[in-house]
């Protein structure tokens, strides 16, 4: 009697550790990611599949529903590409990489990460385009992806980013030209383009954000554009560009 109820207890046990298991699958993205980045100083050693989630490990932030918010890995000499996976990461917040050799492309599919607040790649050696589908992240604050290899142009996607307060792109080989639709975003307070392989000209809607919207901070400097952009009316503190034409 007493062997047949401890047999029903482990049988239970083990049946809801099977669901915990199958429930846990951004541990098992995570640990995936894990399995595709060298990671010469361990700071990935708790990232242990064993566990039911991945809300005890460190560098790994989750809210009270034990889903994942936040990825904390800024300058960790993690290197690797960034798994398509991660766009499981439905409630993921923060993405934090900065400072690392990730290298590959940014993978499309994080344009499902509905919930992002800041995605922060900068200072790797990313490659290709930024994906259009970055877009529709609209609660999105904070992007920063400069001091990488990124080419392609910006996509005008980027001008949906209707809470966007810092567009960080520069240091990269970005072409083409600036898009208009960056002028839509009024809450933006940093706009750094320079240093990259722009053409054309700065478009008026993007200048005036300087009045109708937040912007403290446009560096156009060290790109090809054709200067006719006269500054000393605009509410900017830094208009920072190679030279200022008056025509
Ligand atoms: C946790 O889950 C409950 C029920 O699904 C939901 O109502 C709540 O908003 C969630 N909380 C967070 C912080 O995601
Ligand atoms: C990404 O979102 C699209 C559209 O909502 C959906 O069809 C697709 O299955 C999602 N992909 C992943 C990997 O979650
Ligand atoms: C990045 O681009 C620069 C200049 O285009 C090039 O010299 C460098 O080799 C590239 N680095 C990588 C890792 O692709
Ligand atoms: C986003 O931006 C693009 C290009 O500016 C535009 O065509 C599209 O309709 C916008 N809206 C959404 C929801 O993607
Ligand atoms: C941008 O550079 C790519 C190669 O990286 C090239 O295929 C494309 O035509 C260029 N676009 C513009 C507008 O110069
Ligand atoms: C501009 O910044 C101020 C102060 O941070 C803020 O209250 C306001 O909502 C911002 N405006 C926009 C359009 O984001």
């Amino acid at each position: 009697m007493r062997s047949k109820f401890v047999a029903a207890a482990v049988l239970t046990s083990l049946l809801s550790l099977a669901i915990l298991a199958s429930c846990s699958t951004e541990g098992d993205i995570l640990y995936k990611q894990r399995l595709a980045w060298k990671d010469p100083y361990n700071v990935l050693q708790s990232w242990d599949p064993t566990l039911p989630n991945p809300c005890t490990w460190f560098h790994v932030t989750c809210n009270m529903n034990n889903s994942v918010i936040r990825v904390d890995l800024g300058n960790a000499q993690i290197s690797g590409p960034l798994l398509p996976d991660l766009g499981g990461l439905v409630n993921l917040q923060y993405l934090e990489l900065y400072g690392n050799s990730l290298f590959g492309p940014i993978p499309a599919i994080l344009g499902n990460l509905t919930n992002l607040i800041s995605l922060d790649l900068w200072e790797n050696l990313l490659t290709g385009p930024i994906p259009t589908s970055l877009g529709t992240i609209s609660s999105l604050r904070f992007l920063r992806l400069y001091q990488n290899n990124l080419t392609g142009s910006i996509p005008p996607s980027l001008g949906n980013l209707t809470s966007l307060q810092e567009l960080k792109l520069q240091k990269n080989a970005f072409n083409g030209s600036i898009p208009s639709s960056l002028g839509n975003l009024k809450t933006l307070r940093f706009l750094k383009l320079n240093e990259n392989m722009l053409t054309g000209t700065v478009p008026l809607e993007v200048l005036s954000l300087a009045i109708v919207g937040n912007l403290t901070e446009l560096n156009i400097a060290r790109n090809n554009l054709d200067g006719t952009v006269r500054s000393s009316e605009l509410r900017v503190t830094a208009i920072i560009q190679d030279e200022l034409k008056t025509t």
